[in-house]
């Protein structure tokens, strides 16, 4: 019974979208989805081998949004965009998170803010589907690719581009299961996240 618990706890690793996965991760923000959006994602390299290919990729808002045609930009104004809640939203959340909700892909929280998850993210419309997939043609035309290696520190600014993980090919099966990155994601300011703070530990969110 332990032993299938286990085994299905692995199933659901290698297959989830969550940092933990083995295999690729589409391109998303942190926590698009969340009370609290990150700003920062920051990201440690421990373990990692040069012999297997894992990118970690990124498209900034900016040259996005330069390669999009305006008709394309209108269309992700609207709000007929539906994303489910994020693996790691849902996992172990202290409060009721209820269904997510229709959004804009652009312009929500500031005219250049992009939510937007691949292959998560749909168009309700012929239209709206038709925006995704220009969208999802510019960001695998523009990423860029870093190997992250043990010993480096690489900040994202989570609200200001897309990241996701790109896998190559692998020569080290062992290396890439003990492949181990630390992770953290801070806001600029407490300020505005008050509501949300567990009582008594004034950095920690609640969810
Ligand atoms: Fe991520």
């Amino acid at each position: 019974m332990r032993n299938e618990k286990i085994r299905d706890r692995r199933a659901r690793k290698v297959a989830s979208q969550s940092q933990k996965a083995l295999k690729p991760i589409f391109f998303h923000k942190d926590l698009a989805n969340h009370f609290v959006r990150p700003d920062w994602v920051n990201i440690l390299g421990l373990r990692s081998s040069v012999e297997n290919e894992v990118y970690t990729s990124f498209v900034r808002n900016k040259d996005l949004l330069n390669e999009l045609d305006e008709q394309t930009q209108d269309m992700l104004r609207r709000p007929e965009f539906y994303t489910p809640f994020d693996d790691l939203t849902m996992y172990k959340s202290a409060v009721e998170l209820g269904q997510a909700d229709m959004h804009p892909i652009l312009g929500g929280a500031t005219p250049t803010d992009i939510r937007f998850f691949e292959n998560r993210t749909e168009g309700r419309t012929p239209q709206a589907r038709h925006a995704v997939a220009r969208l999802v043609e510019a960001l695998h035309r523009l990423k860029k690719r870093v190997l992250i290696q043990p010993g480096d520190l690489l900040g994202s600014a989570n609200n200001d581009c897309l990241h996701n993980k790109d896998v190559g090919t692998i020569r080290d099966e062992k290396a890439l299961k003990e492949r181990w990155l630390m992770k953290t994601v801070n806001v600029r300011s407490l300020r505005d996240h008050h509501a949300h703070l567990i009582e008594g530990r004034p950095r920690i969110v609640n969810g």
